[in-house]
């Protein structure tokens, strides 16, 4: 009764950011990624009959807290759909910064799910691991599929029709991203509950809502004209709407840094020397930039020069889960 998995992150280009049930992880609107083969998380999973409780090991450390809790919740739901009251020890490793911005959730609960619900005999569709995985972390259930995966947001309340699906695969379209790191410390505001705050407070999230069906479909032809400057175009406004949403939100809040301005003015004035480049953020202050192999080493260089970055990881579109 043991298993690993290893799932990678994935940046959202039109993003997820609200709530419409917090129990099961419900969206306010549906969401589109790419799979990073750069950033990932290995998870094993190991049911055993001697245990009276999970245990849970984050990069070799014992986890207690709020970080605990949501991984023994999460298996209390594997527990009840196999009908097994069986505790296990759980060892992860994330190749990526955990709660920066990174999207370790994304990776972190989708390689928990795939081992978990793995490791204890249910035999799932991917749909019905997305499903699954959806109620870990939101983002996490676009990680199940590699490449582009969008999450469809669903109309029912038990969730049933919420989950995602697979738009094309890694080897469809070879688009890369930076990550520059400024910071990978842990944020101050987690992504639930920075959604959260806005969802409830904020008078821009109407504008938000409102934006979102059209840069679904406009995003979707983009890919699939394979159009690099119309994909990036719409996940830049998109982030950037996002973004603005919290600074409505009471209290305020941004997860910008200064350096998260400069790079962001770093990409638009690459562009303006005619190199294709779009940038896109998550909940954190770190900046993904969007370039095709082509432009790798004028990327690279140019975003290692700009003081406060600490770091450029370069990613390809990855693969969706595997197991070990
Ligand atoms: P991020 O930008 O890294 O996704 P979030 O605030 O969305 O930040 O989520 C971070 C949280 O995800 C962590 O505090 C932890 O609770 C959970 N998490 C991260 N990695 C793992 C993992 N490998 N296994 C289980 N849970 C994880
Ligand atoms: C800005 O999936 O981390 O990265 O569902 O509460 O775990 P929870 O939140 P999470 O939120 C991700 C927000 C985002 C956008 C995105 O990935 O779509
Ligand atoms: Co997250």
């Amino acid at each position: 009764m043991k298993c690993t998995a290893k799932a990678h992150t994935n940046i959202a280009l039109i993003k997820y950011w609200g709530k419409r049930n917090e129990s099961i992880i419900l969206p306010t609107n549906s969401s589109l990624s790419l799979t990073l083969d750069g950033f990932y998380t290995t998870t094993t999973v190991d049911f055993r009959e001697e245990l009276s409780k999970d245990e849970f090991f984050l990069n070799d450390q014992l986890v207690s807290g709020e970080q605990y809790n949501r991984v023994t919740t999460f298996l209390d739901l594997i527990r009840t759909y196999a009908g097994k009251k069986l505790y296990a020890t759980i060892h992860s490793i994330n190749e990526v910064p955990t709660a920066a911005g990174f999207a370790s959730s994304a990776s972190g609960f989708a390689a928990l799910a795939a081992a978990g619900a793995n490791a204890i005999g249910l035999q799932l569709t991917d749909r019905e691991l997305s499903m699954l995985t959806r109620q870990g972390s939101g983002s996490a259930c676009r990680s199940i599929y590699g490449g582009f995966a969008e999450w469809e947001m669903g109309m029912k309340d038990d969730g049933s029709d919420s989950f995602a699906v697979p738009i094309a695969p890694a080897d469809y379209w070879d688009v890369r991203v930076a990550a520059v790191v400024l910071s990978s410390t842990m944020k101050k505001v987690s992504s639930r509950e920075g959604m959260k705050r806005t969802v409830e407070t904020s008078p821009f999230y109407t504008g938000w809502i409102d934006s979102i069906p059209n840069d679904l479909k406009q995003i979707k032809e983009g890919i699939a004209a394979r159009d690099f400057e119309k994909v990036g175009q719409i996940a830049e406004a998109n982030c950037l709407k996002m973004h603005a949403t919290t600074l409505g939100a009471n209290p305020p809040f941004t997860y910008w840094h200064d350096t998260t301005l400069a790079v962001m003015q770093t990409v638009q004035s690459l562009r303006d020397n005619g190199i294709p480049a779009y940038f896109t953020i998550d909940a954190g202050p770190n900046v993904k930039v969007l370039y095709l192999p082509e432009n790798e080493n004028d990327i690279q260089k140019t975003l290692r020069g700009i003081p406060g970055v600490t770091d450029v990881i370069l990613s390809r579109s990855g693969q969706g889960v595997t197991y070990l």
